[in-house]
């Protein structure tokens, strides 16, 4: 049971991290570098949005990264399982927003499940592939906690004033 909580945390922390950052970053730096380069896809949509940021991006995995640092000084995660897990996260969320444009959604609409999930789940995916091991429990745990933590933090972001939604 001890185990299981310790590794949920380890997995969580890094994603959590890397994924809350960008919110924080966008608030501080004004002069972004939109990831599309403004760009838009063939159906006439940005590709990706000013949603999602350069900045945004590199930000979230040196933070996610860094947490993993901590982590394995606890000796309960390895720097590189942290390095994977961020980047995986940041992949997931570019990924979303390039879901979220394909279905016409415009920057910052909600997107239920997406919004909460497609972080994580491509940061799962990208651990299981690089360092495999995921067990069934944890990995449903995760998906299964994620969303309502992932609504609670950013409605409290929302009314910290770091973001202009509360979802
Ligand atoms: N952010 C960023 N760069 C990223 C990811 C996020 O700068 N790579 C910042 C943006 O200011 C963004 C905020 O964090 O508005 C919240 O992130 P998110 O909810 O993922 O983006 P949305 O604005 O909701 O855009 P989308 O609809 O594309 O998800
Ligand atoms: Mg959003």
């Amino acid at each position: 049971m001890e185990g299981l909580l310790r590794r949920l945390l380890a997995l969580a922390a890094p994603c959590y991290v890397a994924n809350a950052t960008p919110v924080v970053v966008a608030k501080i730096l004004k002069r972004r570098h939109p990831i599309d380069g403004g760009r838009r896809f063939v159906d006439g949509r940005r590709i990706l949005g000013d949603g999602k940021s350069i900045e945004g991006f590199v930000s979230g995995v040196a933070a996610g990264t860094a947490v993993g640092l901590v982590l394995d000084r606890a000796g309960v995660l390895h720097a590189g399982e942290a390095l994977v897990l961020s980047l995986g996260t940041m992949l997931g969320d570019t990924l979303g927003s390039f879901i979220k444009r394909r279905l016409g959604l415009e920057r910052g609409d909600p997107a239920p499940l997406l919004d909460q999930l497609s972080f994580l789940l491509v940061a799962l995916l990208m651990y299981q592939l690089v360092y495999g091991g995921l067990d069934a429990l944890v990995t449903t745990m995760l998906i299964v906690v994620t969303p309502p933590i992932h609504l609670l933090t950013n409605y409290l972001a929302y009314r910290l004033g770091l973001k202009d939604k509360p979802w």
